[in-house]
């Protein structure tokens, strides 16, 4: 095997909550300190496949750029840059876009659950949008994709669509990537309902902790987070049928570094009126740094505008040629 590469990407759409912290950024700041080539991409193309507000686009861009780096991403070590400004994405996207089989879009969960009753107006984008995914990891020949588990099938497609293409062409062109599906959050909970995946997109923002909230919104979204009347179990399998109860224990663990069954070691017995502090602690002390130190990132925004070009220019280094050998191998006049 080739040495690691490390891809992924967030969309800029509303603030990044704790699950994508914890389901992705934190793996991914692990992934760069262990010395991988890392390219992390905030990924612009893909927010505009449901409406959003182009005023404010670069400025969503910037603030995802700026928590990445405040959560930890280094852009002396990582290439941290936008989607758009790599045009090798989107043309890669059309070129993979004729080996991909519509039965298997049609099985998409994220497309089902963000067109909801109304698919037939979904637009196209929304629906492509798992190729334009793998064009983002393909045209780098991504060894490894670091994701939390909702992205799981969508990685499951590129895999299937880099062997179409190396089939079709009968060359070992694309690297199969591999999912890297890390951690003890690997699907974070909403606060209000431990049965549902925190998002962005959840009408209530006391369900999701944001990136963005102080000390005082972070305890207060986690006192008031939904529990049951039961003290907290001895045992990973006494979580089993206690959803919400079992998301705390996963955030507190993720957090303090944990494994789910210390955190239980050490509260069994206890009540969430013990538990909740003690989460709100650990929650406050760990996201605290990251707020402060995204507000001060986003005072310069002019910094943040050079991290992107540089980071765009190199990552087009990279992708450029990949796109140039597939043009070459799909037998193109040039
Ligand atoms: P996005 O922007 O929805 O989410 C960014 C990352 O956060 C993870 N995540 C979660 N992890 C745990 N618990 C949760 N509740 C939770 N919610 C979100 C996501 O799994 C993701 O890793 N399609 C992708 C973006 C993308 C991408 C890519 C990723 C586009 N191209 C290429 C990797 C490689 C998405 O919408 O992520």
């Amino acid at each position: 095997m080739t040495q690691k590469r490390i891809l992924s990407g967030m969309q800029p759409t509303n603030n990044l909550h704790l699950g994508n912290y914890l389901g992705a950024l934190k793996n991914w700041v692990d992934l760069q300190d262990e010395g991988a080539e890392c390219l992390y991409c905030v990924v612009d193309l893909h927010a505009i496949t449901q409406p959003y507000d182009a005023d404010k686009l670069a400025q969503s861009t910037r603030e995802i750029a700026a928590a990445y780096i405040a959560g930890g991403i280094d852009p002396e070590k990582s290439v941290i840059f936008a989607q758009s400004s790599v045009p090798a994405h989107s043309q890669l996207m059309w070129l993979l876009a004729t080996m991909t089989q519509i039965g298997k879009l049609n099985r998409m969960t994220q497309f089902k659950d963000k067109a909801g009753k109304n698919s037939e107006k979904a637009g196209l984008g929304l629906y492509a949008y798992p190729v334009l995914m793998a064009a983002d990891i393909l045209t780098y020949n991504a060894t490894h994709v670091p994701v939390g588990d909702d992205q799981k099938q969508h990685l499951e497609l590129a895999r299937d669509i880099a062997s179409t293409f190396n089939h079709r062409y009968g060359k070992e062109h694309f690297v199969q990537p591999e999912p890297f599906i890390i951690g003890e959050a690997t699907r974070v909970m909403s606060l209000k309902d431990g049965t549902a995946k925190m998002s962005k997109s959840a009408p209530s923002d006391l369900s999701r902790i944001n990136l963005t909230d102080d000390a005082d919104t972070i305890a207060k979204k986690i006192r008031k987070a939904k529990t049951d009347p039961d003290p907290l179990p001895e045992k990973i399998e006494g979580l089993s049928s206690r959803p919400e109860a079992d998301n705390l224990v996963t955030i507190y663990a993720a957090l303090s570094g944990k494994a789910k069954a210390d955190v239980l070691k050490e509260f069994a017995g206890k009540q969430f009126s013990e538990f909740k502090p003690a989460l709100v602690d650990v929650a406050v002390a760990h996201l605290e740094p990251i707020t402060n130190r995204m507000s001060e990132l986003l005072a310069h925004p002019e910094e943040i505008d050079k991290i992107l070009t540089k980071g765009g220019e190199k990552a087009n280094a990279i992708a450029q040629p990949i796109l140039d050998k597939t043009i070459d191998i799909m037998g193109f006049w040039k």
